[in-house]
């Protein structure tokens, strides 16, 4: 039987396809097309909210195609000049951005509340100001009087930055437009709230429809825009993943509240290099650059402990070592314990199987315990081999040289795989007095002056190396 279609219901009045509501979910900003207690896509509950489908109003007529120059990739003669950039004057800083502030640019910087993004902010908006920018700082989360306390303590009141504490974006956009600022800080994106959008601050539409109209406004204007973001519980910044599409740069502050340093990484960077970091640490007065991260993470290493094991890692472009440190004792449960802070669990599970199934060396009835020193995150697949053998080291209880130095990439088959910039990663070593290094076979080799070398094909010829007799059985 033919169903007869009600056309009424499938068409709006005048004609248009009737637009289905939405559902987003306020926490990972995923859509649906029916509500639920439950977010398909992150399991949030009670986080779905009706969302205006984008283009619910009449369609605009066309103006006559695209306003702006169409320029043959061929045609060097009239490429733009590249777009001015300012430095902070704080190498750290200026090293995430890719070489200073680009004119005209959108930066979103995402943190954990209480990180010390707002800080970090207001200490850069103060430098960039005294470098000759017009710079406005708005607030919606604390009242001018609460930012020029801070400002205070921070030492920066001689700064030309202008402060304001405001939440509401047409008024915010009605005094951009008046002062034209070089650069417009928002802190933060959350408490931003546009009046043509029917929903509370802080949820998807809001941050969405918010981010899109401080960025557009901000490329039109040539003015620099960076919105503070927070992170939720998972690492997202809270609600849009939009908002990071939209914007040239997104940088993460992340760090342990109960470490002073803290690092700015760079996840996405159009006028510049991704992954770049830049590491400072929190002090009484404010955030201060670490010029030498290294010697940060391995101040406090006494003498040689089983379990700890230094390697040198690539964070961006530049090489950071690190201490690895594992505690491996007896199980008490059925199922043994595996828990990891600072690196990803899923590296752990692959090196000890690797460990078990290659080198012999097992870890079957025993609690595994791995960190990373200083409440460091590493990302470098060059510590594998730095994470077995503290591994190693800490089931036989046998410490390692205090002078040796561990990198390499550990493949399923055991082998050792080498890894980017070798020669940087051993000059960071041996500057900070290290005179030892394990490596997997270099292809080209490299020698730095003062490090003896020890290469290593693959990881049951290091165990038995390094831990010899001692070796497992
Ligand atoms: P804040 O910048 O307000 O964090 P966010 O904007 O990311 O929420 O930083 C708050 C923390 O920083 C707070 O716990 C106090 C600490 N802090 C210092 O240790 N020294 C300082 O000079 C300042 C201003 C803050
Ligand atoms: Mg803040």
């Amino acid at each position: 039987m033919n169903c007869p279609i009600d056309s009424a219901w499938l068409m709006g009045q005048n004609g248009n396809m009737a637009k289905q509501p939405i559902y987003t979910c306020n926490e990972c900003g995923a859509s649906q097309t029916k509500w639920g207690g439950q977010c398909d896509a992150c399991q949030a509950w009670n986080t779905i909210v009706e969302d205006k489908p984008l283009g619910s109003g009449p369609a605009k007529k066309s103006l006559g195609g695209m306003r702006g120059k169409k320029i043959p990739l061929t045609d060097l003669a009239s490429q733009e000049p590249p777009p001015a950039r300012t430095l902070v004057g704080v190498g750290e800083l200026d090293r995430v951005l890719g070489g200073g502030l680009v004119q005209g640019s959108a930066l979103l910087v995402g943190g954990d509340p209480g990180i010390g993004k707002s800080t970090l902010m207001l200490q850069a908006a103060a430098r960039f100001a005294r470098n000759g920018l017009k710079v406005i700082y708005i607030s919606g989360e604390e009242s001018a009087s609460q930012v020029q306390m801070r400002a205070q303590r921070l030492g920066l009141t001689g700064s030309p930055v202008k402060l304001a504490s405001e939440t509401n974006l047409r008024d915010i956009l009605t005094t951009l437009e008046a002062e034209k600022p070089d650069l417009a800080i928002i802190d933060s994106i959350q408490t931003m709230w546009a009046d043509n959008v029917d929903s509370a601050p802080g949820s998807v539409s809001q941050v969405r429809s918010s981010a899109h109209e401080l960025t557009t406004f901000a490329k039109q204007r040539n003015m620099a825009v960076i919105m503070v973001g927070h992170v939720t519980k998972d690492g997202t910044i809270a609600g849009p993943r939009v908002v990071e599409h939209m914007v040239d740069t997104v940088l993460y502050f992340e760090g342990d509240r109960g470490h002073q340093f803290r690092i700015l990484r760079s996840v996405k960077n159009r006028f510049g290099p991704a992954d770049e970091i830049g590491v400072f640490e929190m002090t009484g007065k404010g955030l201060a650059e670490v010029k030498n991260p290294s010697a940060l993470f391995l101040s406090d290493r006494g003498k040689p402990a089983p379990g700890s094991a230094v390697f040198a890692g690539i964070e961006g472009s530049r090489p950071i070592l690190g201490e690895i440190q594992a505690l491996v004792s007896p199980s008490a449960q059925p199922n043994a314990k595996r828990s990891v802070v600072g690196l990803d669990s899923g590296r752990l599970g692959m090196i000890l199987a690797v460990l078990e199934s290659r080198c012999g060396v097992p870890f079957t009835g025993l609690d595994v315990y791995l960190n990373v020193a200083g409440g460091m995150r590493i990302t470098d697949p060059g510590a594998d081999l730095a994470i077995a053998a503290a591994l190693v080291s800490a089931r036989e209880d046998a410490p390692l040289p205090a002078e040796v130095v561990i990198f390499g990439e550990i493949s399923l088959s055991g082998a050792l795989r080498p890894v980017v910039q070798t020669e940087n990663r051993l000059k960071e070593a041996q500057k900070l007095g290290f005179t030892s290094a394990i490596t997997p076979q270099q292809t080209k080799k490299v020698a730095v002056a003062g490090l003896e070398m020890r290469e290593t094909s693959d990881l049951a010829t290091f165990v038995t190396q390094v831990f010899g007799d001692r070796g497992p059985v």
